[in-house]
């Protein structure tokens, strides 16, 4: 290992206290481990000048930085001044290791660099994209990418990973559902606490885990129009009950660090928004760990219109915010390390508040031990044995197969033949670099397992696989440019559409099946990548409908990064299955779930619309004063519907199929009614009536009858993913306690209200309610 290089000054407070510092097996944020650590951070903090205090709270935008660069940029200045304490983004351990040095043997105090990374879905390794990786609904999986993810990423340098985001999203035109976990709080919430564990195992000073930062706090989920960074407006009791929940959880499990969203809450910016920052998170909410800001977020308080450039950055301050994100960066003029200074002899702000974030950084290094140790993460000897190893690989393989939805299959079309010719078509079969998808910033895009390549890897030797492209990824240069960047080209071809489509065409002809690799490049989601039109782009829903004619078997495997609208297309293509981006080994995972080695088992988290106009679209709506009820699509004047759309979703939260089928039995109660000490069990039989085994995700709604606010038609208490060979049965059972029965009143109160609820388990959020108990006093 490396030689612990620590200033003397720093080395002597610590060992007077190391004696007294356990982190092992408490909660990361006891208060007992806290007091520990204030007094440490308070002697740092005396010994500090006001530069290197606000250095601290500086999160610099810099772009790659090597080692040999390093050296002779400003922002290697910078840290030998203390004026940088946390870096990110940065890539190579060796690289990482000679930053931290210049850090600790080259500024006054000594004080070591955290390094943060945005590992979202996985490092090198890369899983499906968190939508994908929510809809296989399995928790300890979740937490072992998360675990796969630290362990890789912590041998290459990074302490620090902008993850887990747990915005609840409802609108698939925003491009960063993607990013989140879908529609539902409940669920959101087990999958936020999945990952915090997986990533802080309850130990951050372990030099094989990350401090989490569960983020975009909050509601950046519900964008006005799904136009990203765009306001949000949000009852109170809307916000607690739907779309805290998962921070909530996140805190609740010793997440370390909170990352503050674009949007405004109240008519404030988050950024600067006291209510959000420290009355819920910190007074309600107890949290201890530091807040960073999003990219910009303090400038941008000055064009949400804020006030000036002082105004914006004390009134961040003092709403809680700890550290200033990319703030110092040669394009912006706003940030911590340029104004607070300013700020502090205009008296719009005190030493207390600086002394404050400060002290919640240094603390955050003494959790990740990096005062004892600041290269523990950089470990040449585990990056080489832990990164993108075979097993991690492998791993991937199965998570992508997972994480994938059967939408439709016609006559069994699919799992295909180990045999005959296979036509693979459609612009992303090659797209190697696509398959690990948005968010995916430390990953080798050009190793992932292309369709193709995995066809090849798995099948080749016994099926006859052809390949024609079919058409680029849309007819328009423009939004091409924008949907293929970052790494994630996929070349235009020079020929015109209609050559592509006749060369598609004689192939297909030539094949038994047709596999049909089509919809969105992974650009097409992500940061800044909304859209109003979820269609399957134009060429490709050309190529689409002229394989479709060829009369050969169709099945479509779609990319995408949202819900998109597939209407046209389940009326037409026997088999879709949604991939949506299955990671570094998508072409294996592909592979397997077409050829039945695995069997299909994922469920959607988030609802396809049948048309843009009916967003936000979800299941766990209120019943209005005048519902539609059940009209079968009929449209009826003068009820809550739509004059040219049905209400109903094309494929519901919670839909997915499987190779084989599943029967629920009735549903039994072992009581009517309980009180508030008491549980209820409700059993059903679920037989797998089909001719293979499978994995079914049996899901525990409830709705609440009466309240003294209305509730939702259903909501999600529980789920299970159960494996039930063919032909047998298996009993799932349920407990359901008053605090499933619990929401927010108008009050902001916690409560659970007596009276009738309707319970139900069933495959899927589109059922109908027969069963019902009650709640009394
Ligand atoms: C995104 C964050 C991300 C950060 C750092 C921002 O633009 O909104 O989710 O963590 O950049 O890359």
């Amino acid at each position: 290992m490396y030689k612990l290089e620590i200033k003397l000054i720093l080395t002597v407070i610590i060992a007077t206290m190391m004696s007294s510092c356990e982190t092992k097996d408490s909660k990361i944020l006891s208060d007992k481990t806290n007091s520990i650590y204030s007094e440490k951070v308070d002697s740092i903090i005396s010994l500090m000048t006001l530069d290197e205090k606000i250095g601290q709270l500086n999160l610099p935008a810099t772009g790659p930085i090597t080692t040999g660069s390093s050296k002779s940029t400003d922002v290697v200045e910078k840290i030998k001044e203390g004026k940088i304490g946390v870096l990110f983004n940065l890539k190579d351990p060796k690289n990482i290791y000679e930053v931290q040095k210049i850090a600790v043997e080259k500024s006054r105090l000594g004080i070591p660099l955290i390094f943060g990374m945005d590992v979202i879905h996985g490092f090198k390794t890369t899983f499906p994209i968190p939508l994908g990786l929510s809809c296989s609904w399995d928790l300890e999986m979740i937490e072992k990418t998360a675990k796969i993810a630290r362990s890789e990423a912590s041998a290459n340098g990074i302490n620090w990973t902008f993850s887990p985001m747990v915005d609840i999203s409802r609108d698939p035109r925003w491009g960063r559902v993607s990013e989140g976990n879908g529609e539902d709080p409940y669920l959101g919430s087990e999958i936020a606490r999945a990952m915090v564990r997986g990533y802080q195992q309850n130990d951050l000073s372990a030099n094989n885990t990350l401090m989490a930062c569960v983020k975009h706090f909050a509601l950046y989920g519900a964008v006005e129009a799904g136009r990203d960074y765009n306001t949000v407006d949000m009852s109170r009791i809307r916000m607690y009950n739907e779309y805290l929940p998962p921070y909530k959880v996140a805190i609740e499990e010793g997440v370390g660090s909170v990352m503050v969203a674009f949007n405004e809450i109240d008519g404030v910016p988050a950024t600067g928004n006291k209510w959000l920052l420290t009355d819920l998170l910190r007074d309600d909410w107890g949290f201890d760990g530091f807040v960073v800001s999003d990219y910009t977020g303090i400038y941008e308080m000055m064009e949400h219109g804020m006030g000036d450039e002082y105004m914006v950055t004390s009134l961040a301050l003092k709403a809680g915010l700890d550290m200033d994100m990319a703030g110092d960066s040669p394009h912006i003029d706003v940030a911590y390390i340029k104004q607070l200074k300013g700020a502090l002899d205009q008296g719009k702000i005190s030493m207390e508040h600086i002394d404050r974030a400060v002290g919640r950084v240094l603390k955050a290094k003494f959790q990740l031990g990096l005062f004892d140790d600041p290269y523990k993460y950089c470990s040449l000897e585990r990056a080489k044995q832990e990164t993108y190893t075979q097993k991690n690989r492998d791993y991937a393989r199965l998570v992508g197969a997972e994480s994938m939805v059967l939408l439709k299959n016609k006559n069994q079309l699919s799992p295909l033949k180990k045999s005959g010719t296979i036509s693979v078509i459609g612009p992303l079969a090659k797209a190697s670099n696509n398959m690990p998808g948005t968010w995916s910033v430390s990953t080798d895009h050009e190793k992932a397992i292309s369709v193709w390549d995995g066809l090849k890897e798995s099948v080749g030797d016994q099926v006859n696989l052809l390949y024609a492209k079919g058409s680029n990824i849309t007819k328009d240069l423009d939004l091409e440019k924008r949907v293929t960047m970052f790494g994630k080209d996929i070349p235009r071809d020079g020929r015109t559409d209609q050559q592509l489509l006749n060369e598609a065409i004689a192939v297909a002809n030539k094949s038994d099946v047709i596999i049909a690799t089509i919809g969105e490049s992974s650009e097409f989601s992500g940061e800044s990548s909304s859209r109003t039109n979820l269609k399957i782009p134009d060429v490709q829903k050309d190529l689409l409908n002229a394989l479709l004619k060829t009369g050969k078997p169709v099945v479509l495997v779609l990319f995408t990064g949202r819900p998109l609208n597939i209407v046209e297309e389940n009326k037409k293509v026997p088999a879709i299955l949604n991939a949506w981006f299955p990671g570094s080994e998508a072409g294996l995972s592909i592979s397997d779930v077409l050829f039945g080695d695995v069997n299909p088992s994922g469920k959607l988290t988030m609802t396809f619309p049948r048309n843009v106009g009916q967003l936000p679209l979800f299941y766990n709506h209120k019943n209005t004063g005048r519902p539609l009820g059940n009209s079968e699509g009929k449209f009826e004047k003068f009820k809550s519907n739509y004059l040219d759309v049905r209400n109903e979703p094309l494929y519901p939260f919670g839909y997915g199929l499987s190779y084989t089928t599943f029967k629920y039995g009735d549903l039994t109660l072992d009581k009517t009614s309980i009180t508030k000490n008491d549980e209820l069990k409700v059993s059903v039989d679920i037989t797998n009536t089909g001719d293979y085994d499978g994995k079914e995700i049996a899901q525990l709604y409830i709705r609440d009858v009466v309240g003294t606010v209305t509730r939702p038609v259903r909501e999600l208490k529980g789920f299970q993913k159960i494996f039930i060979k063919k032909g047998e049965t298996v009993t799932v059972t349920f407990n359901i306690s008053v605090e499933d029965l619990k929401f927010y009143n108008s009050n902001l109160d916690f409560v659970a209200e007596p009276g009738v609820f309707q319970v139900a388990i069933a495959p899927s959020s589109d059922f109908e309610f027969k069963k019902s108990f009650e709640l009394i006093d």
